[in-house]
C-alpha cells in the first residue's frame, strides 16, 4: 500500500468539461440533427469499441514521402487543397465505414496536425494518462508513417471499462501536471484494473480511438523520431467531401469549433442548388418562433398529416352514417379501411389552395364566414381550413363515417342544417360517390347562403372508358375513381346509380341556375397511355334563383 497524496482528484471538473462541449457547445444537438439527416446504407463489419487498428491505409511508399514532407516542414502541408487530397487518401471505404458507423451519421475531420517528435524533445502532456476534452462523441486517427517498434514507442491505452473507473474516480481530467504515465499506484489505491495495451503499429497503419472514452498516452520514442498524423473528426450532416470545401477544415488549431460555424446547412438539401442552402443561422430563428407559436405547425402539409394520423391513432371509437344506399355503404367500407390503415389524406389540402389564392378567408368579413366541409373523411381537411384563417367554431364537417368529434355524421342528401346557414361549401372528392348528384346538389343550394362559394373536386373517367377497360382487360370496376371488385350485383347496380364526371362543365350543370360566377376551374385530361382518369377542380359562386 502506499501514502501518496491524490487529494487533487476532482469529480465535479469533470462533469463540468463533459457538458462543456455535448451541452453548452451544442455537439450533442448538433449530432442528432446529422443522426437525422444520414442516407446512408452502411455494412458495418466491425463496431467500433474504444479503439481499433486498422492496416494499410496507405502504402509504405506515401507514407515516406509524407514523413518527408514533414521533416522538411514543407508549405504544402499548409495548403488546403493539399490536405484535402491527403485526406481522400486516408479516408478510405474501411476507414469510413468505421466512422461513419460510429456516429451513425456524416462526420467531418475538423483539425489535421502533422508530429514529428524526437526522442529527446521534452516530454508533453500527452505523455501522462489522460482523456481529450471534447463532444463525447468525437474520434481521432493516428496515421503512423514510422514503425512502432522501430521508434522505440506507440500509444497505449486502456479500455472503456478502466476509463470509466478513472472517471468515477475523478483523475482523467487532472492537471497536466497531475498527469501520471503510470496508473498502477492509484489503482492500488482506489482497486481499479490496470491493463494498458499499446498495439504494434506499422508504418500506414492507423489507430481510430474515442479520445473521450479511453485513456491514452504517448508512450514516448526511444530509438528514433515518431512521425504521425492526426485527425480529429466530428459528426455532421453533410458528407466530409462537401464540408472540406470551406476552407477553414480541416483547421490547424486542435479546437472544437462552434457548431454554428461548421457552416454546414441542416438536413438534407441535396435537391437545392447550391445557390440556395438553408443554414443553421436561417433555420434556428424559425424554430424558436415555431416553439412560441405552435398553431403555425400547420403551414406544413407533412405536419397536418402526422397530426392526423396521431389524433386516428388516439380516437376511441368509429362513428357510422346508419342508412345509405349501397353506394353509401361501399363509400364508408373503403373510408373505414383507409382510416384504420391509419393514413392520411392531403389530397383536400388541393382544393383550399385556389381558396387560399382567393383570400376568401381573409376578406373583411372572414371571422364570421361559416364554413361546411362535406366528406372530409378526416381531420386533414379541417386542419387546412384552420390554417387559412377560418374559426374553428364556424367550421362543420359532414361525412357518413367519423372518428372525430370535429365531424358530425350525416349524409349529403339530407343535410342536417337549416337553409341559408353557410358561406363557404366544400366538396372535396365527394359529388363522384354521391348516388344523386342532383339531390345533393340541391341541398348544397339549400343549406348555402344565396351568395355563397362552392368549391368541388372530383377524379373521373373519361368518356370511352369502357373501351378502355375491355382493351385492358381490367378486372375491375371504378366507382367514381375507387377501384372495387368485380362482383355479384355491385356491378350492376354500379352502372346504373354512379353519375361520373369527366369535366366541371358536368357539375356547373347541377347548380345552373344559381351559378354567379365561376372562379376556378381546372380540367386534367388524363395520359392516354398511362390513365383514365381525369381530375377536375372548380369553385363558383351562388347567387339568388
Ligand atoms: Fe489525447
Amino acid at each position: 500500500m502506499t501514502d501518496t497524496d491524490f487529494s487533487w482528484l476532482n469529480v465535479s471538473k469533470q462533469i463540468k468539461i463533459e457538458r462543456k462541449h455535448d451541452f453548452d457547445g451544442n455537439y450533442l444537438t448538433y449530432h442528432m440533427e446529422a443522426q437525422r439527416s444520414f442516407r446512408r446504407n452502411l455494412s458495418i463489419q466491425n463496431v467500433l469499441n474504444g479503439f481499433k487498428i486498422i492496416q494499410d491505409i496507405i502504402t509504405s511508399e506515401k507514407a515516406l514521402l509524407w514523413k518527408k514532407l514533414i521533416n522538411s516542414d514543407c508549405p504544402c502541408l499548409k495548403e488546403h487543397d493539399f490536405k484535402v487530397n491527403m485526406l481522400h487518401d486516408i479516408i478510405n471505404d474501411e476507414v469510413d465505414a468505421e466512422i461513419a458507423g460510429y456516429f451513425m451519421s456524416e462526420y467531418t475531420p475538423i483539425w489535421m496536425k502533422f508530429y514529428k517528435n524526437n526522442i529527446d524533445d521534452s516530454l508533453p502532456p500527452a505523455a501522462g494518462w489522460h482523456i481529450d476534452s471534447g463532444p463525447s462523441k468525437h474520434l481521432k486517427l493516428l496515421l503512423y508513417l514510422s514503425d512502432s517498434e522501430k521508434i522505440g514507442g506507440g500509444t497505449c491505452y486502456l479500455d472503456k471499462f478502466q476509463t470509466q473507473q478513472f472517471k468515477n474516480i475523478g483523475y482523467v481530467y487532472s492537471d497536466f501536471n497531475n498527469r501520471l504515465k503510470n496508473l498502477e499506484e492509484l489503482a492500488d489505491q482506489f482497486d481499479i484494473s490496470y491493463n494498458p495495451v499499446q498495439p504494434y503499429m506499422s508504418v500506414g497503419s492507423g489507430a481510430l480511438f474515442e479520445p473521450f472514452g479511453v485513456m491514452h498516452r504517448a508512450n514516448w520514442p526511444t530509438k528514433s523520431p515518431r512521425y504521425m498524423i492526426q485527425i480529429c473528426f466530428v459528426p455532421s450532416v453533410e458528407n466530409w467531401k462537401d464540408m472540406l470545401t470551406n476552407p477553414n477544415y480541416p483547421a490547424e488549431s486542435n479546437a472544437f469549433p462552434d457548431v454554428n460555424t461548421l457552416n454546414s446547412p441542416i438536413g438534407v438539401q441535396k435537391n437545392y442548388n447550391k445557390n440556395f442552402t438553408m443554414t443553421r443561422e436561417h433555420l434556428t430563428p424559425i424554430f424558436e418562433w415555431l416553439i412560441d407559436n405552435p398553431d403555425k405547425i400547420l403551414e406544413v402539409d407533412e405536419a397536418i398529416s402526422m397530426l392526423t394520423k396521431a389524433r386516428i391513432k388516439e380516437s376511441k371509437q368509429l362513428y357510422q352514417y346508419g342508412g345509405g344506399d349501397f353506394v353509401q355503404k361501399f363509400v364508408t367500407v373503403h373510408n373505414a379501411n383507409f382510416l384504420k390503415e391509419n393514413q392520411a389524406f392531403l389530397r383536400p389540402l388541393r382544393l383550399l389552395s385556389p381558396l387560399k389564392a382567393m383570400g376568401i378567408s381573409r376578406s373583411s368579413k372572414s371571422p364570421k364566414i361559416k364554413v361546411l366541409t362535406i366528406g372530409p373523411r378526416s381531420e386533414a381537411e379541417l386542419m387546412g381550413l384552420y390554417r387559412l384563417g377560418f374559426d374553428p367554431e364556424n367550421v362543420d364537417a359532414i361525412d357518413l363515417l367519423s372518428y372525430s368529434p370535429n365531424i358530425k355524421i350525416g349524409d349529403v342528401h339530407d343535410l342536417p342544417f337549416e337553409d341559408n346557414t353557410y358561406d363557404l361549401i366544400i366538396l372535396g372528392w365527394v359529388l363522384a360517390y354521391s348516388s344523386n348528384n342532383a339531390l345533393a346538389a340541391k341541398e348544397i343550394m339549400r343549406v348555402g347562403k344565396s351568395d355563397a362559394w362552392v368549391a368541388v373536386a372530383c377524379n373521373g373517367e373519361r368518356s370511352g372508358v369502357d373501351e378502355y377497360r375491355e382493351q385492358e382487360k381490367l378486372s375491375k370496376i371504378y366507382i367514381g375513381g375507387v377501384p372495387c371488385e368485380k362482383s355479384g350485383d355491385s356491378e350492376g347496380q354500379s352502372d346504373k346509380i354512379i353519375h361520373r364526371f369527366w369535366n366541371t362543365g358536368q357539375i356547373h350543370r347541377l347548380f345552373q341556375n344559381r351559378i354567379e360566377s365561376i372562379v376556378f376551374d381546372y380540367n386534367r385530361q388524363p395520359d392516354e397511355q398511362k390513365s383514365h382518369f381525369v381530375e377536375i377542380m372548380t369553385i363558383f359562386r351562388l347567387k339568388d334563383e
